[in-house]
């Protein structure tokens, strides 16, 4: 049996209050439409079709990006989930059915619709869907059920009679429905109501009428569906509860899970230990028993096995090798890689530079657009002159060099294998392998001179 996920994702959100659309909000790093798309595509559905209107351009790349075979059907003017529904029924094709998820409801699992699929499978019922008893069901449809407990039809809550404004069993705007059925009762709805839409659950009635509804009561937390930024912060609290409660399962130790943040697509291997304060942004991938210390922020980095990254720390776009040490106030900038033993230290800056096995860049040190040879030693204060205000250049620095401290390395420059670099050089010129470069002025050293020149102050200030 063929299933296509149809995901509506037009409405802009008003209540937002963005220039962003709704459904391109992020929650742990993702956009909130790429979390029914995951479920859908974990369900086994063929094709993902979503459903854009307002700012459908924006909304095709962030879904396109993460999901290449979505297929992207146009709801010109939101009049209502019904007409959403219907202006995906090209994309559809000749699926057997169809599941419907809306682009603002992050929390559903694939686990929940794997029940929602069982429980129709068993009933060969024309349509399922998914409802949850929630303390306060403002803004929600309520499901009504007859006498006897059987739903009769979807009533939403600005249509709601007293009676029904206080059913706390709502619609959790997921439905698993048999495709022809569903195109047929679209056909038949009417905005004959209080907003003078195309409601969608209204299909819920239609099925009704003609045989039996499957529901699936879930949990509440389940159906949270994004409308403003309050439940936008709710989302991402239970996110990070349960990808927090996901990595310590997996073998990773939170000294304390409160205030470790994890994005969804981060990774972690076992042994990993994060401090408090941590963040994993993005892609970031750390290998068997990287420790991080907090407050650190990791943007799509690649840590291997055994490296330790300490407290204050940002690191965005970086590879940190095997048991390399990063910080405490390293700033490691896209394009860097650092092999494996590499120690960068604190208050050391490195971008777009790779610092071969063993080399160390311990204090106070710019490296960008540089390389520095295995075991090599930058000593503290070296920065590299990368940019002159047009073009920026490399600096290369062979294995076993010792650059003094204090020095300004001007590129384009070479500096071969086991030179060594004066404290204090300013230098523009290649220093070929083996050789000593001095770029600064002699010192010179005028005995019994420092009580002439207090004096000759002394006077000048008339004291
Ligand atoms: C909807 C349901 C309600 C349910 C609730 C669950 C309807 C009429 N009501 O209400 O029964 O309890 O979700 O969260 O369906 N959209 C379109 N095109 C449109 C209108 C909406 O694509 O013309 C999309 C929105 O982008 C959004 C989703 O459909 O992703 C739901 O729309 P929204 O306006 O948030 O519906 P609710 O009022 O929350
Ligand atoms: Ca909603």
């Amino acid at each position: 049996m063929k299933t296509a996920a149809v995901i509506l994702a037009a409405g802009q959100g008003t209540r937002m209050k963005s220039t962003l659309p709704k459904v391109l909000h992020l929650a742990a790093g993702r956009p909130l439409v790429a979390y029914p798309l995951q479920a859908a595509r974990e369900m086994g559905c063929e094709p993902l079709v979503v459903v854009v209107g307002h700012q459908a351009g924006a909304v095709e790349s962030a879904v396109t990006a993460r999901f290449p075979d979505a297929r992207l059907a146009l709801q010109e003017k939101q009049s209502g989930t019904a007409d959403a529904v219907r202006c995906a029924q090209q994309a559809v094709g000749e699926a057997d059915r169809v599941l419907i998820l809306y682009g603002d409801c992050p929390l559903l699992r694939a686990e929940t619709l794997k029940v929602l699929f069982d429980r129709v499978d068993a009933a060969r019922a024309p349509l399922g869907m998914l409802t949850a008893v929630v303390d306060d069901p403002t803004g929600y449809g309520r499901l009504v059920r007859g006498a006897d407990g059987r739903p009769l039809r979807n009533v939403e809550h600005k249509d709601c009679s007293d009676a029904e404004r206080a059913i706390r069993e709502v619609n959790a705007g997921v439905y698993l429905v048999d495709r022809a059925f569903l195109f047929d009762a679209l056909s038949r709805v009417t905005s004959n109501n209080a907003q003078r839409e195309l409601y969608l659950p209204d299909v819920v009635e239609l099925a009704a009428q003609r045989s039996e509804v499957v529901v699936v009561q879930v949990p509440a937390e389940e159906i949270l569906g994004v409308n403003s930024r309050l439940e936008l912060a709710e989302v991402e609290r239970v996110l990070q509860d349960r990808l927090r409660k996901s990595a310590m399962l997996g073998g990773v130790t939170l000294r304390h899970p409160e205030s470790t943040f994890l994005d969804a697509d981060v990774s972690l291997s076992e042994d990993v230990t994060l401090g408090p304060g941590v963040q994993l942004r993005g892609k970031t991938r750390l290998g068997r028993g990287v420790r991080v210390e907090g407050p650190t922020i990791l943007v799509d980095a690649t840590v291997e096995e055994g490296a330790d990254i300490r407290a204050f720390s940002h690191v965005e776009g970086a590879r940190v090798g095997r048991d390399a040490v990063v910080g405490p106030f390293a700033r490691l900038r896209p394009e860097t890689v650092l092999e494996e033993q590499v120690h960068v230290g604190n208050f050391v800056e490195v971008k777009k530079a790779t610092l071969r096995k063993g080399a160390k860049a311990n204090h106070l040190t710019y490296l960008g657009d540089a390389e520095v040879g295995e075991k090599s030693n930058v000593g503290a204060g070296t920065i590299t002159c990368n940019y002159d205000g047009y073009g920026k250049y490399r600096t290369e620095i062979g294995a076993g060099v010792f650059v003094g401290s204090d020095s300004v390395l001007v590129a384009p420059l070479k500096i071969g294998e086991g030179a060594y670099v004066a404290a204090g050089s300013v230098v523009t010129d290649e220093v070929p392998p083996g050789a000593l470069a001095v770029g600064r002025a002699r010192q010179v050293v005028k005995p019994g001179r420092a009580e002439q020149l207090r004096e000759k102050a002394k006077q000048k200030a008339g004291k």
